[in-house]
């Protein structure tokens, strides 16, 4: 399998450097072959080149790999964030990968925020919409920098778009067994746009009878995400509210840098990331959690077929969170890279 990874900017660097150190572990232990391509693609590269992305970037990603790993994008010293919006939101769109999965599962009590509230009650996946919404980037300035500016940015909902996604939750609940799938949106205040999503919910629900369809404006799932996030098995929303609440997502597994995900268009070379971002104070200090980097290289792994290595890596992962072999921001003294050698040394067994 060939692998392009692009560990991108801030901690991004110091993650991806670990979950690369793993899938080497694995690629040792199962005796497959692994070519991992890396690629500098971020803040340092564009100031030195004045390029994010080379112009048959989107397509050679596309064509010539099976899967992409990415770290994370964002500097300080790129204050428009062209590097997020080139390499990651532009991959995003160019390569259609229309499935933002953020699977949401505490490995651990002890890393339980939610005051009596454990691992039998944080185990849901949200499937957030990643190819519109309000990341078209249509919209503009008028008068923009005086008292009269005037700001638009649309947010748009295709029958494909919204159709698609909704289609996914339900087939994977098909797939998981699970019996449940919450769609949420501000359709009482967004009444156009989010009408369509109520409309496609009520008629894809319709087809699949053995799944029970619910509803939740987002206030209030956001609410009930920490309030009894037990009840959830499967949400399905949009672009941005996906993107917030599994960053609540990310703090009900005890922390931003415990989360995975992937960017699918299932068949096709998807993007597999940690949900968390480039954190720039924690940046090259060696105290970033790995896992969410590490968790979304299993992915990577189980989404191409991998899939017992992809066991055996989550099962590491589970067995350094259990022996507190952990970094700072859930409980453990050690640093990044000790995690990474740690869960390297368990997966080759
Ligand atoms: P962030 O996710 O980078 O960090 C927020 C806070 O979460 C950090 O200060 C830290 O306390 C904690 N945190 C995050 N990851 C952690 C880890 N692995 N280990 C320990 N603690 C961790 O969000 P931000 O500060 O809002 O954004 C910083 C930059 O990252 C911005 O430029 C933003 O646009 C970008 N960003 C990129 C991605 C991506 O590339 N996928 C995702 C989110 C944010
Ligand atoms: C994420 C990030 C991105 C997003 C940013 C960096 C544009 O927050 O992947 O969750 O909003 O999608
Ligand atoms: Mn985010």
């Amino acid at each position: 399998m060939r692998v392009a990874v692009i560990p991108g900017d801030g901690i991004g660097k110091d993650v991806t450097a670990e979950a690369v150190k793993v899938l080497r572990a694995a690629g040792e232990r199962s005796g497959r072959s692994l070519d991992l391509e890396m690629l500098p693609w971020g803040a340092d590269y564009y100031l030195q080149t004045g390029i994010t992305m080379p112009p048959n970037g989107y397509a050679m990603l596309r064509d010539e790999f099976d899967a992409i790993l990415l770290g994370a994008l964002g500097d300080p010293r790129v204050p428009d964030q062209r590097t997020a919006r080139d390499i990651l939101l532009g991959t995003r769109f160019e390569l259609d990968l229309y499935v933002n999965y953020r699977p949401v599962r505490l490995l651990d009590d002890r890393l339980s925020p939610l005051k009596d509230r454990g691992v039998n009650d944080v185990n849901f996946v949200v499937f957030r919409e990643n190819t519109e919404g309000v990341y078209v980037g249509i919209g503009g300035r008028f008068k923009a920098g005086t008292a009269d500016e005037i700001a638009v940015q649309e947010e748009i909902n295709t029958y494909k778009g919204v159709h698609r996604i909704v289609r996914h939750a339900f087939e994977f609940a098909k797939a998981h067994g699970l019996t449940k799938v919450c769609m949420s949106d501000k359709s009482n205040a967004m009444a156009q746009g989010h009408a369509l999503w109520q409309r496609v919910f009520r008629e894809v629900a319709a087809e699949y009878p053995g799944v029970q369809a619910t509803h939740m404006y987002i206030d209030a799932l956001a609410m009930f995400m920490v309030k009894d996030p037990g009840q959830f098995q499967v949400i399905v929303t949009n672009n941005l509210f996906g993107d917030i609440i599994t960053d609540i997502g990310g703090a009900l597994q005890g922390g931003l840098g415990m989360a995975a995900s992937g960017n699918l268009h299932p068949g096709r070379t998807s993007l597999f990331e940690p949900v968390h971002g480039s954190a720039p104070p924690l940046a090259g200090r060696n105290v970033a959690n790995p896992m969410g980097a590490i968790l979304s290289a299993a992915l990577m792994l189980d989404t191409v077929g991998w899939r017992e290595d992809a066991r055996v890596i989550e099962a590491a992962v589970e067995a350094a969170v259990h022996a507190g072999q952990t970094t700072g921001d859930i409980g453990g003294s050690l640093g990044t890279s000790q995690v990474g050698d740690w869960i390297a040394r368990k997966v080759r067994g």
